[in-house]
């Protein structure tokens, strides 16, 4: 593939549509391999906008509008960011010859629904899951947990990301709310919702892979070293990598991505997650595109997600090994505020092998991710240690 000048008739157009934190760094690696960059988010002023060559805020998840802004733009490729976008909309784009959809349009409509990942995973591939069932009622739930998923249990909306709308269920008094909760956290009110048996994992990792270009025509499949994260309320606030496996569980997370990840299909950087139980190996979920967890690789990786992302659509070659044992921690907002300030900088990175990510959201909620914070070390539990130094003495402040 060629790359051309930006701004002049011979640029490489890449459209993000998600400008988020983690689009702005693919933005930043993009541009530093020449390419024009064109930020889309639904708000002003999203992280990414302030690194693209141009932006524009629209609702990405109606079709008019995203076409409208794709015919105007011209993008050679489209990297969705997000689940949220009218993804029957980029299908139709992708069949014209409009834009290419990273990884693939397909991929992109898979993916925003639970629904859809679930029953290719779990049916068509036969790889192993949780137990499941979808429901569109009260009674329905009952009736599929009762049937076979049993307690405990988690449910979720079918259409939703972070956790929202998702609880766990202990018995059949925790049903109704579990139930009300879902129906208010969905992205949009289908009223469809999946249970899905809980498993007691030892540990759950998002295995970074690749598929790039492989120089002869083909696609490569390429592994990152696991890594392990905790979540809260469905939300990671702390990730490292490598985290430590059994030879045979890493061997088994392997075969399972690189199944999934192929039936996806194109080119671009997924998040597998699985769980993990002694040998066992669930697969839980899979992003197409950067994963929160994987800001880590910004300190552990020669090449971290974002780099790898943008080598892999752009069809170059990529690198995914380890350099250093390393940590993340978010930083939250702590706050509700616009035009927050950050105190501590200094003294966090004050820190041995440390560094910082401020995303520069316009906005804070007392749970918005606001930044990150990163440190190397000998070990991954120092590591670890470290960036939760890193991120407690970052201090979120109303602004002057
Ligand atoms: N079946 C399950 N068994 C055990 N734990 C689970 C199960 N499903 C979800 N979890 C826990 O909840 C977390 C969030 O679940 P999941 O990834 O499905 O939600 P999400 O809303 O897509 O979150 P995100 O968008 O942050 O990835 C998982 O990382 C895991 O810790
Ligand atoms: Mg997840």
């Amino acid at each position: 593939m060629q790359i051309g000048t930006p701004l002049s008739a011979s640029a490489t157009r890449v459209m993000l549509l998600g400008s988020g934190e983690l689009g702005k760094e693919v933005i930043i690696s993009l541009q530093r391999l020449g390419a024009e960059v064109i930020a889309v988010d639904r708000y002003p002023h999203a992280p990414g906008h302030q690194v693209a060559h141009r932006w524009y805020a629209i609702d990405m998840s109606d079709p008019a509008a995203l076409r409208a802004l794709v015919e105007q733009e011209r993008p050679h490729l489209i990297v969705p960011e997000i689940e949220a976008i009218a993804t029957d909309e980029l299908a139709r784009i992708e069949t014209e010859g409009l834009a290419e959809v990273i990884p693939t349009a397909r991929a992109a409509q898979l993916t925003m629904n639970r629904e859809g990942i679930r029953r290719l995973v779990a049916e068509e591939l036969g790889l192993p899951t949780s137990g499941y069932a979808f429901a569109e009622s009260l009674e329905a739930l009952q009736q599929a947990i009762d049937g076979g998923v049993g307690y405990p249990c988690i449910v979720k909306p079918v259409m939703s990301s972070s956790g929202k709308g998702q609880s766990t269920l202990h018995g059949p008094e925790d049903l109704e709310s579990a139930w009300n909760y879902a129906m208010r956290g969905g992205r949009v009110q289908r009223g469809r919702v999946i249970v899905e048996a809980m498993i007691e994992f030892d540990y759950e990792i998002t295995l970074l892979t690749v598929r790039a270009a492989d120089g002869e025509g083909g696609i490569a499949t390429h592994f990152c070293e696991p890594i392990g994260h905790r979540q809260e309320q469905g939300d990671y606030v702390e990730s490292w990598q490598p985290q430590a496996m059994s030879a045979r569980a890493l061997e088994k997370a392997r075969q399972i991505a690189q199944q999934v990840t192929s039936a996806l299909g194109g080119r671009g950087i997924f998040g597998v997650e699985l769980f993990i139980r002694a040998e066992q190996v669930w697969f839980s979920e899979v992003s197409p595109r950067p994963h929160d967890t994987g800001m880590v690789t910004m300190a552990s990786q020669y090449q971290n997600e974002f780099e790898l992302h943008a080598r892999a659509i752009l069809g170059l070659p990529v690198d995914t090994s380890l350099r250093e044992n390393a940590a993340s921690a978010v930083i939250y907002g702590g706050l509700e505020a616009k035009g927050i300030a950050f105190e501590g900088v200094a003294e966090a990175l004050q820190i041995p092998g440390s560094d910082l990510r401020l995303f520069g959201k316009p906005q804070s909620f007392t749970r918005r991710r606001m930044g990150v914070a990163l440190a190397r070390a000998e070990s991954v539990e120092q590591a670890r240690e470290r960036a939760l130094e890193v991120a407690r003495r970052v201090r979120p402040v109303p602004g002057e």
